[in-house]
């Protein structure tokens, strides 16, 4: 099982780091220093996840040359759901016309889109469903607390989205790594709105609806389990890192990206980032990259591709996959 077809969507509204100043106390310097963030997009008032997602999705069944209507499954990797229930992946179904769809939402934060990638491509290699839409999703500006400098410089809004399908022997998904360890939960965590903290309880206040972090535990996780990630998975391709053609990992800070590359040893035309233009968009991460990577041409047919996600859980997981053998009839 493969990768069909790639899209992403952003909304255009664009946030500067300059823009920022004017609401919190923070530089240029200090957020590029820090990050290499210089902008991030933010969705409307009235935009939400599944909106986000809708875009990603038609703009992959496009790519894919895929009709809505072919789709056996709708997989959306949210932590900013359209609302708690139902599912965000329900309302992208029927948005975009995937009426023999089945659908469901995966939250694993940070993470889900390759979460979801691995789970959707389980459908395929068991001949379940010929057809999958895994989109990852999210507007992380609504949980943001803009007087926290300390979050509210990383995040911002985007999604994208891949169909999955059979492909030639060797090409596809060739190894998965998940990992998770709960014991960090609480450093990376919206405290209210579930069933801990209901959200009317009286106990809630304003600052527990938003993504609240302990930066420097997270960064410490982050250097470490990215590399560690794409060697299991790699490992699992039975692949070495010096065959790896594009490293595409989560775009949450430029130092992490950098320290990913470094322990696998690889040039730094071989990862790809985007993080400078986007920030932190979460779920939206990884298919973003990948599908601007895939546009820039930087993909292509027999590539070995890596892609690694990091997050909330914490968790973390990479996917290995050996780009084309497209199945013209399939
Ligand atoms: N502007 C200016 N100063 C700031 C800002 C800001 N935006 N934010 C923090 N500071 C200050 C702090 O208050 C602190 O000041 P002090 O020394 O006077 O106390 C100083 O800068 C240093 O703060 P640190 O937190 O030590 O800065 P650090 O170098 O660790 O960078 C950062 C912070 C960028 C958040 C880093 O820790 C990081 O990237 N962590 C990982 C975050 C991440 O990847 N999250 C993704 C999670 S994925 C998901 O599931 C959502």
């Amino acid at each position: 099982m493969g990768i069909l077809g790639v899209g992403h969507f952003v909304p255009p509204q664009v946030v500067t780091n300059q823009d920022l100043l004017r609401f919190v106390d923070t530089t240029d310097e200090w957020i590029m220093s820090r990050t290499g963030i210089r902008a991030r997009r933010r969705a409307l008032p009235e935009q939400a996840a599944s909106d986000l997602a809708s875009e990603a999705a038609q703009e992959a069944l496009r790519n894919a040359g895929v009709m809505a209507s072919d789709l056996d499954l709708v997989i959306v990797a949210t932590m900013t759901p359209d609302s708690p229930m139902p599912a965000t992946a329900c309302r992208v179904q029927h948005h975009i016309g995937a009426h023999r769809a089945g659908a469901f939402d995966l939250n694993v934060a940070c993470s889900g889109f390759v979460y979801a990638l691995a789970v959707g491509a389980q459908f395929i290699a068991n001949g379940t469903y010929r057809r999958v839409l895994v989109v990852g999703a999210d507007v992380m500006t609504k949980l943001m607390n803009w007087q926290d400098r300390t979050t509210c410089v990383l995040f911002g809004d985007g999604a994208g989205a891949v169909v999955l399908g059979a492909v030639e022997r060797g090409f596809g998904i060739l190894g998965i790594h998940l990992g998770s360890n709960g014991g960090g939960a609480d450093s990376l965590f919206v405290r209210a709105g579930g069933s801990r903290l209901p959200a009317w309880s009286a106990d809630v206040r304003p600052e527990d609806y938003y993504l609240q972090m302990q930066g420097q535990e997270v960064f410490r996780f982050a250097v470490q389990v990215m590399g560690e990630a794409a060697l299991q998975a790699l490992e699992a391709a039975r692949l070495q890192p010096d065959q790896v053609d594009l490293l595409i990992p989560h775009q949450a800070n430029q130092r992490i990206i950098e320290a990913a590359r470094k322990r696998l040893n690889l040039p730094l035309d071989r990862v790809f980032s985007n993080v400078e233009h986007y920030g932190n968009t979460s779920c939206g991460s990884v298919p973003l990259a990948l599908s601007e990577a895939h546009q820039q041409g930087r993909i292509q047919d027999n590539h070995i591709v890596v892609l690694v996600g990091f997050g909330g859980g914490l968790s973390w997981g990479s996917v290995v996959v050996r780009w084309g053998g497209i199945i013209k009839e399939n």
